[in-house]
């Protein structure tokens, strides 16, 4: 096959422990499957801050833009807290996905059957969860005027929500094709009751929804949609939401499936290059101690293979082999219920290597 050019940016904490374990599972699935993939690392987050003085620093940019996918660990670490915002490991993050034209994160939660005992909620509860949050990710809060300011009771904060009609439709666009191609339910959620982009955000919805007249479309409110994940999960198909609730939501959904050392996401914008990414951040608490749980980068390896290079065997390849791996009993810490039985991320890597199967 034609060599794909993979720019890795591994961040810090436990980006790089979990990297490296997607990483082998690319190299396992050239050899079975014929890929070719050339590696391309790049400082990003709080150690380019510390090495380059800007946590998104422009070769590595430049090297993601000339890249056929990007595969990302994760950033931040109590190291940067304090820091300006300019020097926060987070705004490279915001930045990359900005400067790459990534509006759409797409975030799967399916249960393992095997795992519905790791999960907090009852099993009979999980029986059929298989939702994808598809979160909007370059717009909202996250990117509107930020500032301080000198108020009549001293200094205040102020964070701007803004949303387009463009920001909006093409999400729900694209949330409206994968629905289709799903279960072909789709739930918008918003705050519709209070919030003027909320209520641009639904308008718009409304307009778009006859174009997709075999999705069934509800309007759900996001406080409502916290409780029902945790109610009714497995009446959720998909979930189109701004960035922010997306943002939240995607970590309760995390814990449908055990843990958020599980979830994988892709990140998208018109075409099909991508970026890749597990939902977790860098768990300083657990980091440099080798048990992080790599299942989520890993899996996020298959996303980027179905939905950037269309390798759909290797792709079902890497989710059998992880699925298998996970029905063998195997488990890292966080999904483990016997806690002295734990494997690290090495060896949980390792057993899943060697699982792929052609
Ligand atoms: P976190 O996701 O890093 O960790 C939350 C909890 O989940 C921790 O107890 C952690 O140990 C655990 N956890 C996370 N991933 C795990 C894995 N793979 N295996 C086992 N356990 C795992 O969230 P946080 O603690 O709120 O944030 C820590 C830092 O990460 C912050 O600086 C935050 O800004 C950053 N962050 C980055 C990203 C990203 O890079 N995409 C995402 C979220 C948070
Ligand atoms: C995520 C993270 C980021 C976000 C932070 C670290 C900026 O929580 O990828 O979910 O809020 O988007
Ligand atoms: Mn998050």
């Amino acid at each position: 096959a034609e060599v794909k050019k993979i720019a890795v940016v591994a961040g810090d904490g436990i980006g790089p422990e979990v990297v490296a374990e997607a990483i082998k599972v690319m190299r396992k699935t050239e050899e079975l499957f014929g890929l070719q993939f050339e590696f391309e690392h790049g400082l990003f987050g709080g150690i380019a801050i510390d090495e380059r003085g800007t946590p998104l620093p422009q070769d590595t940019l430049e090297m993601c833009q000339r890249s056929d996918a990007v595969l990302l660990g994760a950033v931040g670490g109590p190291k940067w807290d304090s820091n300006p915002k300019e020097l926060r490991p987070e705004t490279g993050l915001l930045g990359i996905r900005k400067a790459l034209g990534l509006f759409s994160n797409i975030r799967p939660a399916n249960v393992f059957d095997c795992l519905k005992d790791a999960s907090t909620l009852k099993p009979e509860v999980l029986e059929g969860t298989d939702l994808i949050v598809v979160r909007e990710l370059t717009g909202g809060i996250y990117f509107g005027e930020k500032y301080r300011r000198e108020g009549a009771h001293g200094e205040e904060a102020v964070d701007t929500c803004v949303y387009n009609v463009t920001e909006v439709e093409r999400i729900v666009r694209q949330a409206f094709e994968i629905a289709q191609k799903r279960s072909k339910r789709l739930a918008s959620v918003d705050k519709a009751n209070v919030l003027e982009t909320s209520r641009l955000w639904r308008e718009v919805v409304i307009r778009i929804a006859p174009e997709y007249p075999d999705v069934e479309l509800e309007h759900v409110l996001v406080d409502n949609c916290a409780m029902q994940l945790l109610r009714r999960p497995s009446s959720f198909d998909v979930i189109v939401t701004e960035n922010m609730f997306g943002d939240i939501l995607s970590d309760e959904a995390a814990m449908l499936t055990g843990s958020i050392g599980m979830l994988s996401s892709a990140s998208l914008g018109e075409g099909s290059f991508g970026l890749y990414e597990p939902v977790h951040g860098s768990a300083p608490d657990i980091a440099g101690q080798g048990i992080a749980n790599p299942i989520a980068t890993i899996l996020s390896v298959a996303l980027m293979y179905r939905l950037t290079f269309g390798y759909e065997e290797a792709a079902t390849a890497i989710e059998t082999a992880v699925k298998n791996v996970l029905d063998a009993g195997h488990r890292t810490g966080d999904i483990a219920v016997d806690k002295s039985k734990a494997l690290g991320t090495t060896a949980m890597g390792d057993l899943i290597v060697a699982a792929i199967k052609r």
